[in-house]
């Protein structure tokens, strides 16, 4: 380790526009938490800095579509963020906002600074304004045609048809996306942070001093440093985000690139209002950013240039930034639905956040870009989770509790063969140090699967289970050194699977853990209380799995039909005394199973808080019997019984149908008592 105090870990603010999704874990925030819990292990003093992104165009855009404030928008998504982050278990310090008053506060703080050392330069420019919806337009808000190619939709800033770096006067008939009407030039004036002048400096800080940084970052900041930096503006036209402190700059607000990295320091400061300093300014702290590989050139030119020019604040020492994760072989993307948003997975795997997380990492775009699949997270499950490390585990606490009465048998002599397995524990634990601390967390978990498999190895070679009769003291030395294994295994496992890290430090009677204690053979004593045996994890079958992917498809073609899909008509008016008549209630899903030879049908059993009953309900081709066990639901409880495939279904079970086809149940917005009313 090197001679730094403290740790300031960043992961990249998320933007408040829509739900997070496993590209996202992936890319940044199971890397940062491996880093942070890795580190808090070690006994380090670490903050680990985050909160949601909730400026810029896009949020205005979502906003004017939905007919609702930008701030409803960003209130809805970063719960709902933070609420995915904490189920994962992402261990922040903090999540915050950049709609907080600190975060205007400190922008606005940063920028004046800035202003006032005459670090920007204004400049008046011609930009397009669409005049109808009264706002100059962001380059990707204006279309047109690439004068290059010919493509009839190249953007403002780019043709992905050809691949041209475009400006948005180069478009021909250019067209506001917002209101599809023609912009028209307007001058306007912006302040510009001149990065052609920190250049040099850039060059030698990182090009010269990091030359450690991943190739990938590294490249990246190569190829924009040999192409030359030009002035940036830091300003918008925009009613939504920071204002420009600045008399006159009215109806301009910060841009957002300037705004969000801000938002590292403000977040510290609502977590830390009287030590934050400490964090940012002494030299002694080392700060990391986890960001996804579009971050780039804003973690390493823009934000460093920024920070530079303030001159009171540390810069990054490594910015590990990842490639992208695809999804069953195309491109996560939010507009064509084709992404695994974690608050679903969240709902439809309850209890495997563990899973994804060790998923997601062991296949983590480190070095290139990956594909998620459904059926390589079946198999990293069923083979590597449950067959290695699960069945490692188990077998050796059924076995300590069946011949030692769960209680850690004590070593009767050593042989060769022990003490070369026990020689591994420190290799491994120097490994997976190694990894980590180099920002190689593929490599530090198959270090740690590493020792799950030296002790399935162990056993496979000394078979306890057919000495237990004839030599106690060997079956005794044996499973004292699984044991040991398995102690190991609750360290090491701990920053990337926690949940099941901390299930296996109950099952071992372990209160505390430290990663001092990682590759040593004494971390369980003699004679140490056992818990009795559980599962750490259960196998994913393939009905599981196929209707994730089925879901897939699903969803993207009801993305691509939602434009023409129109809501059923209103039925015909009821009175009230008809609607009183229908006796709706709140119930839980007990049971549920197939109805053998049909395709829609389940047969579930439901508490609905008045008797236990039977209902039958068309909805196998949205749910499978795992996914809707155990959730609460609404039913007519009402309804005259009818038999339906031989099944006396007494009541109904509430769906919603979406316009494109799609059926969801629905469910209360927050856990009732079974039998409650609905009116
Ligand atoms: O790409 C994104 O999702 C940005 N919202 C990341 C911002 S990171 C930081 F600068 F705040
Ligand atoms: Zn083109």
């Amino acid at each position: 380790m090197n001679a730094y105090t403290r740790h300031l870990i960043t992961a990249a603010l998320p933007y408040a526009n829509g739900p997070v999704h496993i590209g996202h874990l992936a890319g940044v925030y199971i890397p940062a938490d491996i880093y942070a819990r890795y580190l808090r292990l070690r006994g380090k003093e670490v903050k680990f800095i985050c909160g949601s992104d909730e400026h810029g165009v896009p949020i205005t855009i979502k906003a004017r579509q939905l007919g609702v404030t930008p701030q409803d928008v960003v209130d809805k998504y970063h719960f709902m963020i933070k609420d995915a982050f904490e189920r994962f278990g992402i261990s922040f310090d903090i999540y915050s906002r950049t709609s907080s008053k600190t975060q205007h506060n400190t922008a606005a703080g940063f920028f004046r600074k800035l202003y006032d050392a005459g670090k920007f330069i204004e400049k008046t420019t011609e930009q397009y304004y669409d005049e109808e919806a009264q706002q100059f337009l962001a380059d990707r808000y204006i279309t047109g045609v690439c004068p290059k190619c010919g493509n009839e939709n190249a953007y403002g800033d780019q043709c992905e048809k050809c691949g041209a770096t475009l400006s948005p006067t180069e478009l021909i008939n250019p067209r506001s996306t917002i209101s599809g009407s023609q912009p028209v030039l307007r001058e306007t004036s912006h302040w510009y942070l001149p990065l052609d002048q920190y250049e040099s400096w850039l060059r030698e800080w990182i090009l010269e001093q990091h030359k450690e940084w991943k190739p990938n970052v590294y490249g990246q900041c190569k190829s924009w440093l040999d192409g030359g930096l030009q002035p940036r503006a830091v300003s918008r036209d925009l009613d939504w985000g920071v204002p420009v402190p600045v008399a006159g700059a009215e109806g301009k607000v910060l841009y957002v690139w300037f705004d969000a990295p801000i938002g590292y320091i403000s977040n510290t400061i609502e977590l830390l209002p009287n030590d934050w300093e400490t964090w940012w300014k002494r030299r002694d702290t080392k700060m990391v950013h986890f960001i996804g590989k579009d971050n780039i050139v804003f973690h390493c030119i823009v934000f460093p240039a920024m920070l530079k020019a303030h001159g009171e604040f540390i810069l990054p020492d490594n910015v590990p930034a990842n490639e992208f994760l695809n999804l069953e072989g195309d491109k996560i993307s939010t507009t064509r639905n084709w992404a695994v948003w974690l608050h679903e997975y969240l709902d439809e795997f309850p209890g495997k956040e563990d899973v994804l997380r060790y998923v997601l990492c062991a296949n983590a775009p480190e070095t290139k870009d990956n594909d998620f699949t459904w059926k390589d997270f079946q198999a990293r499950n069923n083979s590597e989770l449950v067959a290695i490390l699960g069945n490692f585990v188990n077998r050796v606490l059924v076995l300590t509790q069946k011949h030692f009465d769960g209680k850690v048998p004590p070593l009767k002599g050593l042989t060769d063969y022990d003490e070369a397995t026990l020689k591994e524990l420190p290799i491994i634990k120097q490994a997976l140090e190694e990894n980590i601390e180099n920002y190689h967390f593929r490599d530090a978990l198959k270090e740690a699967m590493n020792l799950a498999r030296l002790g399935n190895k162990y056993l496979a070679d000394t078979e306890p289970w057919k000495l237990a009769k004839t030599d106690v003291d060997r079956t005794s030395t044996i499973l004292h050194i699984a044991l040991q294994i398995c102690a190991n295994c609750s360290i090491a496992f701990e920053p990337f699977i926690p949940f099941t890290a901390q299930k296996l430090r109950y099952l071992l009677g372990e209160s505390q853990t430290s990663w001092e204690m990682l590759g040593r053979s004494n971390i369980l004593p003699e004679a140490h209380p056992l818990h009795d045996a559980q599962l750490l994890f259960d196998k994913i079958d393939d009905d599981a799995v196929d209707a994730q992917i089925n879901k897939l498809h699903v969803m993207k073609a009801a993305k691509g039909a939602g434009a023409k899909a129109t809501c059923e008509p209103q039925k015909s008016v009821c009175t009230f005394d008809d609607f009183t008549k229908i006796d709706i209630r709140t119930a839980t899903v007990l049971e549920a199973e197939r109805v053998p030879h049909t395709d829609k049908l389940l047969k579930l059993k439901i508490d609905t808080g008045l008797d236990v009953r039977t209902i039958v309900s068309g909805i196998a081709e949205a749910y499978t019997p795992g996914q809707i066990c155990g959730k609460q639901i609404c039913i007519v409880a009402n309804l005259e019984p009818r038999k339906i495939k031989g099944i006396e279904s007494q009541g109904m079970i509430l769906m919603a149908k979406e316009p494109n086809g799609r059926m969801r149940i629905v469910h209360p917005g927050e856990p009732l008592a079974n039998g409650a009313t609905v009116s």
